[in-house]
C-alpha cells in the first residue's frame, strides 16, 4: 500500500505521517516513510537523533547519482537523458533507519512547471513508483503543504490520498480541491483525518463538510504532541492517547483497502 498525506499547511501532516509510519512499522510492516515535502522534517516526528537528522542528504542533492543514473548532469534542461534509470537498489543504499521506520529523503527539485522533465525530477518520480516491492509493504509519503506540486509526479500512482483537515474551512476546501485533482490524476481513494479536534461539535462540522467523502477517523487537540515537537520527540512516543486515536484510523484504512 502506498499512501501520500496531504492537506493545507500546518494542519499535522507530518505529525500523522510519522505516527502512521511507526505504527506499521511496529506491527511487522517493512514501511518506507518518504519526506517528499522540501521544507524536511519528516525524521525529526519520527524520532531520528539529532545528529542523524543534520546528516541527512536529500536524494536530489546527491548530484553524482542522479548524473550517474540518469546520464545527464543535474540542473540540465531540455537535454538528453536516461527516462529509465536504475532505481531498485536506492531504497536499500539511501534510506536511514530508525524504529524500524526507513526514511527516505526526496529533497527539491526545482520545477520549471507541471511538465518538469529534469533530471532529478525523472530519477524521484521513478524511484517513488519502484518502493513497493511486497506484499507487506507499506509507504507513507509526507508531502508538501497545498496541492499545485501533487499533479507533478512523485504522488502519482499512489492508492490514496489521505488529506487531513483541521475543522475550520479552510482546510476543508484544500480538501475538495485534491479530491477534484485526485480524480484528475487517477487516484481514485481521498480519505480524509480530521486533525486538532476538541469536540463531538468539531468532528460533526468536519462530517457534515465532506460532501460524501470517507473520514477515516478523528485526531483530537493534544498538549503532548505539541510538547514532543517542542523536545524533539517523536509524537509516537509521548502521546498515547492520540497513539490509540491512530490506531482506529490505521485500522480503519487497512479494512478500506482490504489489508490484514
Ligand atoms: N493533534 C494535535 N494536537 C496538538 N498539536 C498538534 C496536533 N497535530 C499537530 N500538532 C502541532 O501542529 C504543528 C504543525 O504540525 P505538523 O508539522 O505535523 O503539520 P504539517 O501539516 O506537516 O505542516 P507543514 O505544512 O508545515 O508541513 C506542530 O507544532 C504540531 O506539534
Ligand atoms: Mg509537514
Amino acid at each position: 500500500m502506498k499512501i501520500a498525506i496531504t492537506g493545507k499547511g500546518g494542519v499535522g501532516k507530518t505529525t500523522f505521517s510519522s505516527m502512521l509510519s511507526r505504527m506499521f512499522a511496529e506491527d511487522g510492516y517493512r514501511v518506507v516513510a518518504v519526506d517528499a515535502d522540501p521544507d524536511a522534517n519528516l525524521a525529526l516526528a519520527l524520532g531520528f537523533p539529532r545528529d542523524v537528522y543534520d546528516s541527512l542528504v536529500p536524494i536530489s542533492d546527491m548530484k553524482k547519482l542522479v548524473s550517474d543514473r540518469t546520464a545527464a548532469e543535474t540542473g540540465t534542461f531540455n537535454k538528453m537523458f536516461k527516462l529509465n534509470p536504475k532505481v531498485d537498489d536506492i531504497p536499500d543504499n539511501y534510506c536511514k533507519e530508525h524504529n524500524g521506520v526507513r526514511l527516505l529523503t526526496l529533497g527539491t527539485v526545482d520545477s520549471g512547471g507541471s511538465g518538469c522533465v529534469c533530471p532529478e525530477h525523472v530519477l524521484l518520480k521513478r524511484l517513488c513508483s519502484h518502493l513497493i516491492l511486497q506484499n507487506k509493504d507499506v509507504v507513507v509519503m509526507d508531502m508538501e503543504a497545498g496541492i499545485e506540486h501533487l499533479g507533478r509526479g512523485t504522488a502519482q500512482g499512489v492508492d490514496a490520498f489521505i488529506v487531513v483537515v483541521e475543522p475550520g474551512e479552510r482546510s476543508l476546501q484544500t480538501y475538495r480541491k485534491v479530491k477534484k485533482l485526485g480524480n484528475d490524476i487517477g487516484v481514485k481513494k481521498v480519505f480524509v483525518v480530521g486533525n486538532k479536534i476538541r469536540n463531538k461539535e468539531d468532528e460533526e462540522f468536519i462530517i457534515q463538510n465532506l460532501e460524501n467523502g470517507e473520514a477515516l477517523g478523528f485526531i483530537y487537540y493534544n498538549q503532548d504532541v505539541i510538547n514532543s515537537d517542542r523536545s524533539n520527540q517523536s509524537p509516537y512516543d509521548t502521546s498515547e492517547e492520540t497513539r490509540e486515536q491512530v490506531r482506529v484510523i490505521r485500522d480503519r484504512l487497512m479494512s478500506l483497502q482490504n489489508l490484514k
